[in-house]
């Protein structure tokens, strides 16, 4: 299917002043509820990622996991899940970090990744970059290395994007909202 930016930009709804006063919320549930958006955001990311050479997949905590999954059956490569502090067993690591409305912990377990290791990280959305950065900082202390950071959205104005972009970790989003 041809990727048309329109159709992915007019099924993200702005919503003013949520979770907190003066932040437009990006609300992405409605293109998760067109399956020929869904389809189109899926293939753009297969197109781009088909012949990579990245060892595996991880998905950020909550709305990553809407596209982690399906890219992991998809390109056939393992799934780690970042995820929110509390949520898995065993040994973990874990990375303190502020996003555009609120402060979190994400963990990841401690044997997830090797040295040599190369992944694609994936989240809905880059706005501070907190988040990313938070599961950069993890990936590195596994001794393993980030092949991109893949959204569907990125708030160039928030910064997160030139953040990631500024200590080597190259980012791919299908649209950006100024
Ligand atoms: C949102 C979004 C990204 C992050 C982006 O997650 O899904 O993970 O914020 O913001 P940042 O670039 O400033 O870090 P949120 O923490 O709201 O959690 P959720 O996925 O559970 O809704
Ligand atoms: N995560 C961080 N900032 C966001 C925004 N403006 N809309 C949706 N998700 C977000």
């Amino acid at each position: 299917m041809i990727f048309d930016e329109f159709t992915i930009k007019s099924l993200i709804r702005p919503v003013a002043d949520f979770p907190k006063p003066g932040v437009v919320f990006r609300d992405i549930t409605p293109l998760f509820q067109s399956p020929r958006a869904l389809r189109m955001m899926i293939d753009s990311f297969i197109q781009r990622y088909v012949e990579s050479d990245f060892t595996h997949i991880g998905a950020l905590d909550a709305r990553g996991f809407l596209l982690g999954p399906i890219l992991a059956y998809e390109l056939n490569k393992p799934l780690i899940l970042f995820r929110k502090k509390g949520k898995l067993p065993s040994d973990l690591l874990e990375e303190t970090y502020q996003t555009e409305y609120g402060d979190a912990v994400i963990e990841v377990q401690a044997d997830s990744l090797c040295e040599g290791d190369s992944i694609l990280l994936v989240d809905d959305l880059i706005a501070t970059g907190g988040t990313l950065l938070a599961a950069v900082n993890l990936v590195k202390r596994m001794g393993a290395s980030v092949y991109e950071t893949a959204a569907i959205v990125d708030l160039p104005e928030l910064g997160g994007s030139h953040r990631l972009q500024d200590i080597g970790i190259p980012t791919f989003t299908l649209t950006a909202f100024s």
